[in-house]
């Protein structure tokens, strides 16, 4: 079977560039984890000392490159214009093709750039990239019922609430219920 070469996207506005970062990049998003800990800590789930190592992100970024090229996920990291600081994540994963084409979102911005509309700005541009080029039909998000930020977000960018799951993520070290959205492409 012939692999399909799939090209690294760069998606660009006034504010933000959203692309994939390169091994030798890892400093940036210590920096970003670093600065944001304890911001982040409520949402996500625990995180080891490692992850807020270079060494980490090393090893991470090249595997987020490989799994791009394998079409498992696409991780996009949200840079300032000129590429110096990490303003935020949104990832792309468990891609499933065959008759599902569908894949999970999980998002985070810096603190410091909450309340600006970055987030919508760059969810907007990576959601038309996963349908356009990534000829997906369905992005499913969850989030804390509690989580009214991101509540509102999902909603501007028109997912749908689809039901709430029982204990669905383990965030922070406990198995939380989540609300759970779904964003689908009626282009075909
Ligand atoms: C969820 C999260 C990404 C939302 O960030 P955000 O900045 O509120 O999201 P948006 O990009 O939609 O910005 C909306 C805010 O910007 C304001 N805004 C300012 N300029 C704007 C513009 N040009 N366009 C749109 N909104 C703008 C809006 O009024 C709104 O502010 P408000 O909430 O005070 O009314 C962020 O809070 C976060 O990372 N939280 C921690 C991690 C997390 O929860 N992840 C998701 C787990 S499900």
């Amino acid at each position: 079977m012939r692999l399909m070469k799939r090209k690294l996207p760069r998606l660009c506005t006034d504010r933000l560039v959203a692309r994939l970062l390169e091994p030798h990049e890892a400093g940036l998003m210590v920096r970003f984890r670093d600065e944001n800990r304890d911001h982040l800590e409520q949402w996500e789930p625990l995180r080891q000392p490692a992850f807020f190592t270079e060494g980490f992100w090393e090893v991470h970024l090249r595997l987020t490159l490989r799994d791009f090229r394998d079409g498992a996920s696409v991780s996009f990291v949200l840079m300032s214009p000129n590429e110096d600081e990490v303003l935020g994540v949104c990832n792309y994963t468990n891609i499933v093709r065959g008759t599902f084409q569908s894949c999970h979102l999980g998002y985070a911005l810096a603190e410091k750039h909450e309340g600006a509309g970055i987030m919508f700005e760059a969810l907007s541009l990576t959601n038309a990239y996963m349908f356009a080029d990534q000829g997906l039909h369905r992005i499913m998000a969850g989030y804390l019922p509690h989580n009214e930020r991101s509540g509102k977000l999902l909603d501007r960018l028109g997912f749908e609430k689809e039901g709430l799951a029982r204990k669905y993520l383990k965030i922070n070290g406990r198995w939380e219920d989540h609300v759970l959205t779904s964003l689908v492409n009626d282009a075909y």
